[in-house]
């Protein structure tokens, strides 16, 4: 997690880096802070607070910084309190280098121990200032690169640094192994950022780093070397399609509430470009990994949290259409289970950020045990996209909101499409008939207007909030495709109300939960009519009027019998079973929003989270 920014050229570095810092945000927000140079003096001045970049903004009030060069970072806390003192950057006790670091230096402590014992002295808890201290143990005047590189060849674990010297004012020198860094370049300027939304401001032109390489950025000029061999290495730069007004709120008091909104036009988007008469084509997917496709014998979705959920619907999906057994795993336990995955395998790795730690590591495991691997990514560029033998991107736009919420309806449309294409070139086996895959093409067709429509009903999930954002626990049901809603509702109202939220397997509910229905407990049920438990879900609903739990339910257009039993109901359009979780997650994102407006809640920001987990 921690975002982190560098500048070098004619403007002002600061503004820049503020604004660059605005964009990372997300990545962490437990305090903040910038170093740059003096534009005539090349002094080192470090300005850093607790709490989030408004702190930071209000300390540099009043101030001029003039400089021309600069370093800044927001930080998700691992290694010391996220107090003032722990806050990035940190210089080395001479205060000649300035470091920002994204990520966990595994052997600092041994390396502290042995600068102590050499009189060295620290001012924080983190691991960052060890890397600060021993890049200035190493430095003489004139020669950061070669202090940098010792420097970085004795840590071990998993960084990204952006580091300037007071002596060395031309040059920013950066480092990536594992944690994301992209290189924006610029006229006569450039930009180094933990990711690309910080550099849309400026430029789209962009360059991204691999692991255990070193860049210098000079104002003119960007040159890359593999760590290991010294050698330059030459990289194309890339274009982003992102636009600056994607990433900016655009009139919508928060994030969350504006992606949400985004939904229909991202899954227009997606379905534009992926269907052409009648077929599903993925131009992402060569003609090699498609013979490998046709031979899959088994499949496993491997993600975390939100892209977890998505792997679950995609679970249902895919044995639905194609009839090869499938499994989905949360990425941290698929990692270290020795997983039986062999060349016969498809690991489709799901993310957002492409860069979540224990996805990443999840790719490496599949990849040495020749499955072939799959990576389904939102970022372009990012790490997973490029070390994934395949890539699918969703291609939603930059996701800000901590929450995830168009991320996760781009992830479901494109696993639906992917397991028609799979059926598609899967012929001779067993799977869904022609008609069943006309039928869902067309029914995928129609989301995007059933999506705007499921929208409108925002005003009756506000109201239904008012009546219940003081609740301490919610329960969530859904059977089959929508089972894995459930969990995602939960986890939505849990991570940005505080409030306790359960999702369960609905034909569960006589287990175990069905002890917490009284008149007090709301219980919210996905129940549309499409779905082929679309009866049992009625029955449990009965259970649960029978306990006079508080019933909100979300169901299908015109549905009046469960019209009748819930208290609360929200509807969405009808679509076959299979689409239907692209439906009914909206009312339970906006519930969640809701919700944790009238809580007054940090919608984009919830306490102790970040938008990419990049540590374990
Ligand atoms: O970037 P990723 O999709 O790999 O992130 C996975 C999870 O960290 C993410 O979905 C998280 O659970 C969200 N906060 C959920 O809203």
């Amino acid at each position: 997690m921690c975002g982190i920014v560098g500048y070098i050229g004619e403007r002002d570095a600061v503004p820049v880096l503020i604004k660059g810092l605005e964009h990372l945000e997300y990545r962490g927000y437990d305090s903040a802070g910038v170093a740059c140079l003096h534009r005539d003096s090349c002094d080192l001045t470090v300005v850093k607070e607790k709490g989030k970049l408004i702190k930071l903004r209000e300390r540099l009030r009043g101030r001029i910084l003039s400089s021309h060069i600069g370093i800044g970072h927001t930080r998700w806390a691992t290694h010391g309190e996220p107090e003032k003192h722990n806050a990035h950057p940190h210089s080395d006790s001479a205060n000649q280098i300035a470091i920002v670091h994204n990520g966990i230096i595994e052997n600092y402590s041994q390396i502290k121990t042995e600068l102590l014992n050499q009189g060295v002295p620290f001012r924080s808890q983190t691991d960052t200032e060890v890397a600060a201290n021993l890049i200035g143990k190493y430095y003489q005047s004139g020669h950061l690169v070669e202090a940098f590189t010792k420097a970085v060849a004795r840590l071990e674990g998993f960084f990204a640094f952006v580091v300037i010297a007071k002596d060395e004012p031309d040059k920013l020198l950066v480092f990536k192994r594992s944690n994301p860094l992209v290189i924006g370049l610029g006229k006569g300027e450039n930009f180094v950022a933990s990711d690309v939304s910080a550099l849309l401001p400026y430029t789209r032109q962009a360059v991204f780093m691999e692991d255990d390489e070193y860049a210098i950025i000079r104002k003119d000029r960007v040159e890359i070397y593999s760590l290991k061999t010294r050698r330059p290495v030459k990289r194309r730069p890339i274009t982003i399609e992102w636009d600056i007004s994607q990433a900016a709120k655009s009139g919508y008091p928060h994030f969350m509430l504006k992606e949400i909104y985004e939904q229909p036009e991202v899954v227009r988007n997606i379905l534009k470009s992926r269907i052409h008469r009648g077929k599903i084509v993925f131009d992402s997917l060569d003609k090699k990994v498609e013979r490998r496709l046709k031979n899959i014998e088994r499949v496993h979705f491997v993600s975390c949290g939100t892209a977890y959920h998505a792997g679950l619907v995609g679970n249902y999906m895919l044995e639905e259409c194609v009839r090869l057994p499938v499994n989905a795993a949360v990425s941290s336990e698929f990692r270290y289970e020795d997983p039986i995955v062999d060349d016969k395998d498809l690991v489709i790795l799901i993310t957002q950020s492409g860069e979540t730690a224990d996805t990443l590591a999840a790719l490496r495991e599949a990849k040495k045990k020749k499955a072939l691997t799959l990576a389904i990514v939102n970022v372009v560029g990012s790490t997973i996209a490029r070390e994934a033998d395949a890539v699918i991107y969703t291609h939603a736009g930059p996701e800000i909101g901590v929450a995830s919420t168009k991320a996760y309806l781009a992830q479901l449309t494109v696993i639906a499409l992917f397991s028609i294409y799979l059926r598609q070139i899967h012929r001779g086996r067993k799977g869904i008939s022609a008609g069943k895959m006309k039928s869902l093409l067309s029914q995928l067709v129609r989301l995007p207007a059933q999506i705007e429509r499921a929208l409108k009903q925002e005003e009756i999930i506000t109201n239904c909030a008012k009546h219940l954002f003081r609740k301490q626990t919610f329960l969530y049901l859904g059977r089959g495709y929508n089972f894995p809603n459930a969990l995602e509702g939960a986890l939505k109202l849990k991570e940005i109300t505080y409030s306790h939220a359960h999702g369960y397997p609905a034909g569960e509910m006589k287990h175990g939960p069905i002890a917490l229905i009284d008149k007090n407990q709301p219980v919210i049920c996905i129940c549309p009519k499409a779905s082929a438990t679309y009866d049992k879900m009625l029955s449990n609903i009965e259970e649960i009027r029978a306990r006079k739990g508080i019933l909100i339910c979300i169901g299908t257009e015109r549905d009046k019998h469960l019209t009748k039993l819930a208290k609360y109901i929200f509807l969405v359009p009808d679509t076959a079973a299979m689409l239907s979780p692209i439906l009914t997650a909206i009312p339970l994102q906006m519930f969640a929003y809701k919700v944790a407006v009238l809580k007054k809640r940090d919608v984009d920001q919830p306490r102790n989270l970040a938008k990419s987990v990049t540590v374990e």
